[in-house]
């Protein structure tokens, strides 16, 4: 157990969107209200200093997850506690600017996140002037020249537009955006997968040095779990908008326990390994409109039973590890240690 409380806490986090048809279609065409629980119920807890990866297909809740714990949700049922403060609550408040100071987000899309007309002194410095933290012109062109430099880009840089530079480029400019208002918290959504694989190893060790500097926690959303072991120290797997799985990365990725993470770990190419086919996810993820009951993984699962259909399985810790799932607690499915030579870390190029 950890002295200090975990910088952000989640609890029982949920998400529906109303997703039905105008009122007037409906009367028409005599359809029902339909609504997605994009997240059901989810929580977790990072503690100061360390990353929390968010996994699972396209679809799975985790960019809602994303915006909920920064605020640009507001949360349909449960709580984000950042510090111990409730984040909606707190950014009703007068507490308001000091709390987004506290916390940025990195979105996927360096192309689309950064103002084209906009140079890059001005993007950067943007979030200093805003809350009012560095007042004169000489000061703000320093500090931004500085975080440049943290970033591995150089001051000389500032007069230039986000076009004159490359995707990675770009993504280090968003970076150093968001860290200019010395946040504690960084929300990073598919901060790499918009970049070409040689570069995303290059973003990504960026990311962990200055976490290492700055002490900065993360919470980091992947579906590529090659990305997900290189930077996370504990992993969440998502499906359909629940956690299914929380453990530290060395037990998930030595020791899979869920079926969904047995499935998604089986579909990595394996180091060493040429001539063998990796198995490639099975089926698809159902339509969230109308998801399964019970357990909503059991038309996927090989391992799937009467109860499975009907019951849906809690998060119960199990030896260390949180997980939802009937046979695992039933004793059914034994955890399965995975061979040495799966574990070997990834190449960056694997990335
Ligand atoms: N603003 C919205 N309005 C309605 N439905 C939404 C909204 N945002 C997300 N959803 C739905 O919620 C579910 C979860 O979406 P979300 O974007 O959080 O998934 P994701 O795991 O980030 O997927 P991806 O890997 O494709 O980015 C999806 O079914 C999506 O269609
Ligand atoms: S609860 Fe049942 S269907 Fe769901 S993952 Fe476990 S075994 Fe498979
Ligand atoms: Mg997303």
């Amino acid at each position: 157990m950890s002295a200090s409380p975990p910088l952000v806490e989640v609890r029982d986090l949920t998400k529906i969107f109303n997703v039905s048809a105008p009122w007037l279609n409906r009367v028409v065409e005599r359809k029902p209200k339909q609504f997605v629980h994009a997240v059901d119920g989810v929580g977790f807890s990072i503690e100061r200093g360390k990353t929390l990866a968010l996994v699972g297909e396209s679809g799975c809740g985790k960019s809602t997850v994303a915006r909920l714990l920064v605020g640009l949700y507001a949360p349909t049922a449960g709580q984000v506690l950042f510090d111990g403060m409730d984040i909606a609550a707190t950014l009703r408040g007068p507490q308001a600017a000091v709390l987004r100071r506290r916390m940025q987000m990195i979105f996927q899309d360096p192309y689309a996140s950064l103002n084209p007309r906009w140079t890059v002194r001005d993007i950067v410095a943007e979030p200093l002037v805003e809350h009012a933290l560095i007042r004169d012109a000489a000061g703000l062109s320093s500090r931004v020249a500085e975080l440049l430099n943290a970033v591995g880009l150089a001051g000389a840089d500032m007069p230039k537009f986000p076009h004159q530079f490359s995707g990675g480029q770009r993504q280090r400019i968003s970076i150093a955006r968001a860290l200019a208002t010395q946040p504690e918290f960084l929300v990073c959504d598919e901060p790499t997968s918009a970049l070409d694989v040689s570069v995303q190893a290059q973003v990504l060790n960026i990311m962990k040095d200055l976490q290492r500097r700055q002490g900065l926690t993360y919470l980091f959303i992947s579906h590529n779990l090659a990305v997900v072991r290189h930077v996370s120290d504990d992993v969440g797997v998502m499906y359909l908008g629940r956690l299914v799985e929380r453990a530290d990365k060395a037990t998930l990725f030595s020791q899979p326990r869920h079926p969904y993470t047995r499935m998604l770990l089986d579909a990595i190419p394996d180091i060493g390994m040429s001539g063998r086919a990796r198995t490639p996810v099975q089926g698809e993820v159902p339509n969230p409109l109308n998801p399964p009951t019970g357990c909503s993984f059991h038309p996927r699962c090989p391992h799937a039973n009467a109860r499975c259909k009907a019951e849906r399985p809690a998060l119960l810790e199990i030896q260390g590890v949180k997980i939802a799932c009937h046979a695992i607690e039933e004793g059914r499915l034994q955890p399965q240690p995975r061979s040495a030579l799966r574990q070997e870390p990834l190449a960056a190029e694997q990335l």
